[in-house]
């Protein structure tokens, strides 16, 4: 299979030296057995990666079973990954096969692996170098024939460091590691995946033609997408759902992108390191401007609206009042999307705002798929 032939299978856009080069690996690894950890900002496309692995490996026949170690709950997570018998614990009322057995000749994907309690951990570990398991409270021991993919958001080197991750595993999962590097790392993919979800969405718009003005496409290589990908393809989204010109330009774009004009004050973010105090002068110039420019719109709009020939009513967002109903599946994703650009999509201090558990937290994201 060539690179070109994945990217289409799997539908990975990108024409970065950094994507071609993960392709390449992941071409090259794909039919041996070894676990493979995918790092990578939140929205990166570690799941698309995983996907990759699987579809140009041997055992694309088989199952691809996907886990989010985050979104179950710790107290039943082992029985789903190794299966129970019946009776071994309240609530096990028939014998059930785990993910392990459910994924025997296809791959595991363990998603956000960072999220595993210790004690899973040893387990795995253990399956890991045995190829063999047994089922909660079952004495027989069960072999299984699984490639093993690992992703987590968060730096497993540093969870080691502080003691949330066992360092054999770490070492054990790590033997190839993809570290997808952040969209604003890769400015060339920013316009291709622009062009890609812009089409998707004409496609659903059936008979409607939204294009990309080149005002449009400044705006977007500009911005420095903290959540990556996903907020890329939800820009485009909110941007062609509000559009009425059919063509975007900067100021569709604007008002969906994160206004905090000091989040380089926060030495902690990667964005921080391969920037030069000109990069950082001309993206403050950059950002002024288009205040301003947002301000000038919106005091044409009013003139407009004094002297009665307001033609502008359609794309004016739907005032809020307090009557108005709004489903509540809508109010809670749209509350998850604020706590998510508010923290810079750091998914641990976004559920600590809604006030909500952290797993909790993970399986509205997957719901909504955010
Ligand atoms: N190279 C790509 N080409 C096209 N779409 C992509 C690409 N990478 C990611 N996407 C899309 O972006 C979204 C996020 O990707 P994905 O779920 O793989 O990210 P992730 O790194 O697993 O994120 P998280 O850490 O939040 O789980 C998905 O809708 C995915 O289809
Ligand atoms: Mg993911």
């Amino acid at each position: 299979m060539t690179r070109k032939q994945l990217q289409e299978k799997v539908g990975i856009i990108g024409k970065s030296k950094a994507i071609s080069d993960l392709l390449d690996i992941v071409l090259q690894v794909a039919n041996s057995d070894v676990t493979v950890l995918i790092q990578g900002e939140s929205g990166v496309g570690k799941e698309v990666f995983a996907k990759a692995i699987h579809f140009a490996s041997s055992r694309n026949t088989e199952k691809l079973v996907n886990v989010n170690c985050g979104a179950i709950p710790e107290g039943i997570l082992e029985s789903e990954l190794f299966g129970h018998i019946k009776g071994s614990y309240t609530g096990a009322i028939n014998d059930r096969k785990g993910y392990f057995e459910i994924a025997d000749n296809g791959t595991l994907f363990l998603d956000e692996i960072a999220e595993m309690p210790l004690t899973t951990q040893v387990k795995l570990l253990r399956v890991l170098e045995t190829k063999e398991f047994m089922r909660i409270g079952s004495e027989k021991v069960t072999q299984v024939n699984v490639r093993i993919i690992a992703a987590a958001n968060k730096d497993l080197k540093s969870e080691v460091d502080s003691k949330r991750f066992r360092s054999d595993l770490y070492f054990r999962l790590k033997a190839v590691t993809l570290q997808i590097p952040p969209l604003r790392e890769r400015k060339e993919d920013i316009i291709p995946l622009a062009e890609f979800f812009l089409e998707q969405n004409n496609r659903k718009n059936l008979g409607r033609e939204i294009f990309l003005s080149k005002s449009g496409e400044e705006a977007l290589l500009n911005y420095h997408y903290p959540g990556n990908i996903r907020e890329l393809r939800n820009i485009i989204e909110s941007a062609v759902a509000l559009n009425t010109t059919g063509i975007l330009t900067d100021s569709d774009f604007i008002p969906h992108f994160q206004k905090d004009l000091h989040r380089d004050s926060n030495p902690n973010l990667p964005i921080y390191m391969n920037r030069t105090s000109e990069d950082l002068d001309r993206e403050m110039v950059y950002r002024a401007l288009i205040e301003i420019k947002r301000d000038l719109e919106e005091l044409k709009f009013l003139a407009k609206a004094q002297m009665g020939t307001n033609n502008f009513h359609q794309i004016e967002p739907k005032s809020k009042t307090n009557t108005e109903i709004v489903p509540i599946d809508e109010m809670e994703k749209q509350a998850i999307l604020n706590a998510l650009e508010k923290t810079k999509w750091n998914k641990r201090k976004a559920a600590k705002l809604l006030k909500i558990n952290e797993r909790t937290f993970y399986r509205k994201l997957s719901d909504y798929d955010l």
